[in-house]
């Protein structure tokens, strides 16, 4: 079947893992969170290696497991994510996933503006910092984390700031892309609300 590639951008924790995970179920599409590409990169600088080289050399083998899914790493994530180079040698991969036979949702900060504007189905998917927040800190409480709510909000905020500030590539809404506010939605409705967007154009 045809190429058909659905973008997700928003920040942290407003949901767009879940939403992209449901609507390449629903649709049978396959799924790219593409920020455990800079997530893989930051662990590797991390244990000391160049932001640049890691990436360069990235393969899909390094996209797994939950140590990437730390605090510690999101917030190396999102400092080799302002360096050009690093976010240049991730390019083709996301473009080749997107285009795959079969569909594709990827989700990130700059799907539908810099890796796929050509995107059939855009969304921006947001909700307020206080609200993220509080889902990821809960999420973290589940997996025995210790960190405050104040802190998840500081470290929540730091990282929407540098994503949403960085020159290169910064975490914005394109303009042809449909808000999700999910601050007052359960997931079911934001679900919803995606699933009935591709619909719209497929
Ligand atoms: O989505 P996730 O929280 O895993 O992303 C980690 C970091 O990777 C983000 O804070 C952002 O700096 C970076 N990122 C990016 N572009 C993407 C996906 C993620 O810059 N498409």
């Amino acid at each position: 079947s045809q190429p058909f590639t659905v973008a997700i951008d928003g920040p942290a924790a407003a949901g767009k893992g879940t939403i992209s995970k449901a609507v390449a179920g629903h649709f049978g599409f396959a799924h790219l969170d593409t920020g455990l590409l800079y997530r893989a990169v930051g662990a590797r600088v991390l244990e000391g290696a160049r932001a640049e080289e890691a990436a360069a050399a990235l393969c899909a083998e390094d996209l797994g497991g939950d140590t990437l899914r730390t605090a510690a790493v999101a917030q190396a994530a999102s400092k080799v994510a302002t360096i050009p180079q690093v976010r240049a040698a991730l390019v083709d991969f996301q473009r080749s996933f997107a285009r795959r036979a079969g569909g594709a949702v990827l989700d990130g900060r700059d799907i539908g503006t810099v890796i796929c504007p050509q995107a059939e189905v855009k969304l921006f998917v947001t909700a307020r910092a206080e609200i993220r927040a509080a889902r990821r800190y809960e999420e973290l409480k589940t997996k025995g984390g210790v960190d405050s709510f104040e802190t998840v909000l500081a470290d929540v905020r730091a990282r929407d700031a540098r994503d949403a500030d960085r020159t290169h590539a910064p975490m914005v809404a394109a303009d042809d892309a449909i808000l999700v506010d999910t601050s007052d939605l359960s997931i079911a409705a934001a679900v919803a609300k995606a699933i009935a967007a591709v619909d719209d154009v497929r």
